[in-house]
């Protein structure tokens, strides 16, 4: 299958301690509710370094760092130009 995007999070022990399992479930179900689940291939990897800034979580060639539950909804907004009510 040919996705056209990537999300990648990180899943490394100090990324989970600051919460990128809630992360992960909010990416997951951002991508079902939008219909972009073909379209963009979403995976784990292991630690990159970037701990004291994480959670970390990469969409193609994009880094975000200190990610949380709430400005997740407007990197995720932004990078699909989506305009929906993020409530
Ligand atoms: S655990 Fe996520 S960058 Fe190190």
């Amino acid at each position: 299958m040919n996705y056209e995007h990537k999300i990648t999070i990180c899943l490394g022990s100090s990324c989970f301690s600051r919460g990128n399992k809630e992360i992960l479930d909010i990416v997951k179900g951002y991508l079902k509710d939008h219909n972009l689940e073909h379209n963009v291939f979403f995976s784990g990897e292991l630690c990159t370094g970037l701990c004291a800034e994480g959670p970390v979580l990469k969409i193609d060639e994009k880094v975000y760092k200190l990610v949380n539950n709430e400005n997740v909804f407007e990197i995720l907004n932004e990078y699909f130009n989506k305009q929906e009510n993020i409530s």
